[in-house]
């Protein structure tokens, strides 16, 4: 995918092995990832899955039980101020003074950074400008809504302008608008600056719009890694509905249909089946061109992420977080 080559940031993400148990739990199960320079990595799992606790590691705030890891090159266990100093944080615990407002919240980064006079100045406007939070930049934060707390947060985790950023569950409950302008906002930041981008998510449209490449963990492991478009070429099939001009020739295209796969759900008056291989489309238009069934509409559903993580755990993802 493209990434700007006006930046260029030596070092990604490196683990090999990785495990943290706590007591009895395996919460990482020992993990081995590959991040690349400006690559945005989104790593998809239901609540509990071990996404946190791989991401308090790699921030050097918990000690991993085996395994190692270097993150801008730098290792977790042997040089944790270094990690810290090329890294930004936006955790799920959002650790805001509700009784600070969001300039001062920056202006106390920025001071324990050791940006100061003008040059604090500059920064905090410019930041908040950024995340949108201009005029609401001298109200407390206990009026803050989530979404506003977010993008303070993620404008705190980029003060000493970080070449990685870690994002856990960054949208966690906001609504769509708050989430499309954080995803534009993240995808900027990787694209623009090259800044490389370890965000952990519930949420399969995220990983899909936002991730250069998806890692799904579940129970501590990887299950699945690729692009988006890999994974769901790799597992998902896709679906082909189609709906006769003539409703009485169902029964015959419904014949015709099943030689391609097997029966899904359609929609009245329409026959769908979930094809057996990949590219199978053209062969199903021929044959229905051959055997002269006109079809009124044909529609392909292509597969998702969904799917993917159905096939490699058993679970829908919506159905695992129920259970969590
Ligand atoms: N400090 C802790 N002590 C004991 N168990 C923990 C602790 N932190 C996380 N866990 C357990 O580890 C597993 C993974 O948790 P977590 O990494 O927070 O998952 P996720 O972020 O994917 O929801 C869960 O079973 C959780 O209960
Ligand atoms: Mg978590």
């Amino acid at each position: 995918m493209a990434r700007s080559d006006k930046v260029s940031r030596d070092a990604g993400i490196e683990v090999i092995g990785l495990v943290r148990r706590f007591k009895d739990v395996e919460a990482v199960a020992g993990i081995d990832l590959t991040i690349s320079p400006g690559e945005i990595y989104g790593f998809l799992g239901p609540n509990g899955a071990g996404k946190s606790t791989t991401v308090h590691m790699l921030t050097t705030l918990l000690p991993p039980s085996a395994g190692r890891a270097t993150v801008a090159g730098f290792d977790v266990v042997k040089q944790g101020s270094k990690v810290r100093a090329s890294i930004g944080a936006a955790l799920q615990e959002a650790a805001l003074d509700p009784f600070l407002t969001g300039r001062e919240h920056l202006r106390l980064g920025a001071s324990l950074h050791g940006i100061r006079g003008t040059e604090r100045k500059q920064l905090i406007e410019r930041l908040l400008e950024r995340v949108g939070l201009t005029t609401a930049g001298d109200r407390k934060v206990r009026t803050y809504s989530g979404g506003m707390k977010r993008r303070l947060d993620l404008a705190l985790a980029l003060i000493h302008d970080p070449s990685i950023l870690f994002l856990d569950e960054p949208t966690t409950g906001l609504d769509p608008q708050s989430r499309s302008a954080l995803w534009t906002e993240v995808a900027r930041l990787a694209r623009e600056e090259g800044v490389t981008v370890f965000l952990t998510t519930q949420y399969l449209e995220e990983a899909d719009v936002l991730a250069d490449r998806v890692g799904i963990i579940d129970h501590g492991h990887i299950v699945a890694e690729g692009t988006p478009g890999d994974l769901k070429a790799q597992i998902g099939k896709s679906t082909v509905e189609v709906v006769p001009e003539n409703h009485d020739e169902l029964g015959r295209l419904r014949e015709l249909l099943l030689r391609f796969g097997e029966e899904t759900a359609a929609r009245p008056g329409a026959f769908a089946v979930q094809l057996n291989g990949k590219g199978e489309l053209p062969s199903v238009i021929r044959a229905l061109d051959t055997e002269s069934l006109r079809a009124a509409e044909i529609n392909l559903h292509q597969p998702t992420l969904d799917d993917v993580f159905l096939a490699k755990t058993g679970r829908t993802l919506e159905g695992a977080e129920e259970q969590a």
